[in-house]
């Protein structure tokens, strides 16, 4: 086989630290593919700035989408963030000639992914997004591939590194939200905008993707009820662990007989509980299906090296020839979203 030339749009923490596990990984991932993978041009906004990888030898595109359309990459990987812009109009391109696409972008995925899995199904592109929930744990895959024969009843989680890093130190010491904040912001858990993240918009786009791939509908995240935890005290926190909880963002989606219900909130959750134990930048996510009853998913949610490693198990899966409709079923069976009355909780 040739080998795969992969062009990355987007050098910020996950694709430099990307380009960087591809540069050092490459023989070791040829092995085991039996085909060279390969980095040969990359886009981003600044040349010059020091980002600890070398790009010298590399294509250098001011512009994703004349990287997205480039002859010389055979695979477009998406890293810019953004839900319109252009992290949108890079993917379209790119998926528009039947290029294979790997994006991290949960924005971008809950506001256009029924339309770009259209447009994937109908040029033969593939469109991989492991990464765009929950960092580093395979649970696209798993819904995709693993669960397909089971009726999911219920999907929940903590899927909100930043979130779940805040309240677990606020938890621990005597620390603002603030400090935990700048604190998360630095070791690279956070949105460029943290907003997304505290007050819990992060975690709508992921829900609203999951939703998508366990119930068959149509992707919905403006129907989804959302509150951050801008709102948490550590006298919040003190009352729930006195009465033997502790306070955990979640996001929750559940059939019902009317429809899909979905949320995302502030959680009592029991101490001693599986969720619970769920501390830092961890992230997990249960699964309550017919067959299996209760799965829990856990580890690391975000950060550079979870997340680029997501991207490249997808890279790998592109490369070995895997084919699975993006949104788990062919996007003109989903089902038009039909919203259940929320239920007191
Ligand atoms: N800002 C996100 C988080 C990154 O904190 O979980 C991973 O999607």
């Amino acid at each position: 086989l040739p080998p795969l030339r992969v062009g990355v749009a987007g050098l910020g923490n996950v694709g430099a630290t990307l380009v960087s596990i591809l540069q050092k990984d490459g023989a070791e991932l040829t092995k085991k593919l039996g085909r060279q993978l390969v980095v040969t041009a990359v886009a981003a906004r600044s040349r010059s700035r020091d980002r600890g990888i070398d790009i010298t030898g590399l294509d250098w595109f001011d512009d994703p989408v004349a990287l997205a359309k480039s002859d010389g990459i055979d695979l477009f990987v998406e890293l810019i963030g953004g839900e319109d812009g252009p992290a949108l109009a890079s993917v379209k391109a790119a998926l528009e000639i039947g290029r294979p696409v790997v994006t991290a972008n949960k924005a971008l995925l809950a506001k256009h992914g029924t339309e770009l899995a259209k447009l994937a199904e109908e040029t033969g592109a593939q469109l991989g997004f492991e990464a765009a929930v929950a960092g580093g744990i395979p649970v696209i895959k798993t819904l995709r591939e693993g669960l397909g024969s089971a009726r999911i009843a219920k999907v929940f989680g903590i899927m909100n590194g930043t979130c779940n890093y805040i309240l677990t130190r606020m938890g621990n010491e005597d620390i603002s939200f603030a400090d935990c904040l700048k604190d998360a912001q630095a070791l690279g858990y956070a949105e460029a905008d943290p907003t997304f993240d505290v007050e819990g918009y992060d975690t709508a786009h992921k829900l609203a993707i999951l939703a998508t791939l366990c119930f068959g509908y149509e992707l919905a995240p403006d129907k989804i009820r959302v509150e951050g935890i801008t709102g948490i005290t550590q006298h919040d926190i003190q009352v729930a662990a006195d009465l033997g909880y502790k306070i955990k963002l979640l996001g929750i989606a559940q059939r019902t007989d009317d429809g899909i219900e979905q949320r995302v909130h502030p959680t009592f959750v029991p101490r001693g509980s599986a969720i619970a134990g769920v501390d830092g930048v961890m992230n997990a996510v249960a699964l309550e299906t017919d067959h299996v009853h209760e799965l829990l998913l856990a580890g690391p949610g975000a950060g550079g090296p979870p997340t680029a490693s997501s991207v490249l198990s997808d890279i790998l899966d592109i490369a070995r020839g895997t084919r699975v409709p993006p949104l788990g079923v062919p996007s003109d069976e989903l089902l038009p979203y039909r919203e259940a009355a929320m239920r007191a909780h």
